[in-house]
């Protein structure tokens, strides 16, 4: 199976990252050594994906030691920048945090500050990986017998994460084991993350895959061939619910129409006990030329209003399950014991 792999170190200690606004026409990596590169690429969604914009910050924080005298003053301030790039993804907030205190145990300890903050994005970006495997081991079970049909928003896969993905995690993991398992997924506007990314790791992994337009989900899952729907998070609130990609929320209600399971898939460090319910949840508005244009071209009257959420909430009653590396819990108790 071919897995893309979207983030590496260089030989030198900088960050590799594929840029994923070029998929799936090109397949380009740009090595970055600073902070603001890397704040940059998230940013702009050259790399993206909760898990992966976790890594990524974690990864570009150890720039801040780079070629000067490390001090946890910069190791701070470099947290803040890279903070700032993205509100709703709680794994980039969780990933700078942990960075934090790890950096602060260094300076007390007498610690070389470079390495141990090395040290640390690597193991982030390495329990990311299995948390992934575990995801897809839980998931594959709950996929019944028999060929499966699994309908999934946005990407959620291996360019999303330091792993198999997430929602993908469980089609990888079938896949490998043999099954017949094919993926509709949806092309996700405004930035195409289904068409551009899903379909493009799915086909090099030898997964069919058929993609829709997002308003076509719902009349596909009325056919009665879906097996089920899975899709990833960006933060799932205490309560169990879940803000993902803007479009999850009326998948979740066609699949409860319809009477097709509704699975969210997420490593732990999705999961944020701090907000009590998706209503807590920041939900990031992006440029209004996203939705006006694409590439240079118009496709609404210049200068007309937009509204361009990234993300919504998904209630928590509208999930059938949420599989984590734990195992698969009710959402109402994804946050026990954390
Ligand atoms: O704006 P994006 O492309 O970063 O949004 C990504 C999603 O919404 C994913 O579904 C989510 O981050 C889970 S990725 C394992």
């Amino acid at each position: 199976m071919t897995i893309p792999q979207p983030i590496a170190w260089t030989a030198d200690g900088a960050v590799r990252i594929l840029d994923q606004t070029l998929l799936p026409g090109e397949e380009r990596y740009l090595d970055l050594d600073t902070v603001d590169a890397v704040a940059e690429a998230i940013r702009t969604l050259r790399v993206r994906g909760a898990p992966l914009i976790g890594i990524a910050a974690a990864m570009g924080l150890t720039l801040a030691t780079r070629g000067r005298a490390a001090s946890l003053d910069a190791v701070c301030a470099a947290s803040r920048t890279l903070g700032a790039t993205r509100p709703t993804a709680v794994n980039l907030h969780w990933a700078l945090a942990r960075m934090e205190r790890r950096a602060a145990r260094a300076v007390d300890g007498g610690e070389d500050l470079s390495g141990a903050l090395r040290d640390e994005a690597t193991a982030i970006w390495e329990e990311d990986r299995a948390m992934c495997a575990r995801i897809g081991e839980a998931g594959a079970k709950l996929v019944g017998a028999g060929d499966a049909l699994i309908l999934t928003h946005c990407n959620a896969g291996a360019l999303a994460t330091g792993g198999i993905g997430t929602a993908l995690a469980p089609v990888y993991t079938l896949h490998q084991a043999g099954r017949r398992v094919a993926v509709l997924a949806d092309e996700t506007r405004p930035l195409l993350q289904g068409s551009r990314l899903t379909a493009w790791e799915l086909s090099r992994a030898g997964v069919p895959v058929t993609v829709i337009t997002d308003n076509m989900a719902a009349s596909r899952l009325r056919r009665g061939d879906v097996s089920c729907v899975m899709v990833g998070a960006d933060r799932i609130a205490a309560n169990g619910d879940v803000a993902n990609k803007i479009g999850t929320y009326g998948l979740a209600l066609a699949a409860r129409a319809a009477g097709v399971p509704f699975y969210v898939a997420a490593p732990s460090s999705t999961v944020d006990p701090a907000t009590p319910t998706g209503a807590a949840i920041p939900i990031e508005e992006r440029s209004a030329g996203e939705v006006s244009g694409w590439r240079g071209h118009q496709a609404a009257p210049a200068g007309v209003a937009v509204w361009n959420p990234a993300f919504d909430v998904t209630p928590a009653a509208l999930v059938t399950a949420i599989i984590t590396d734990r195992g698969v819990v009710a959402p109402a108790d994804v946050a026990k014991g954390m």
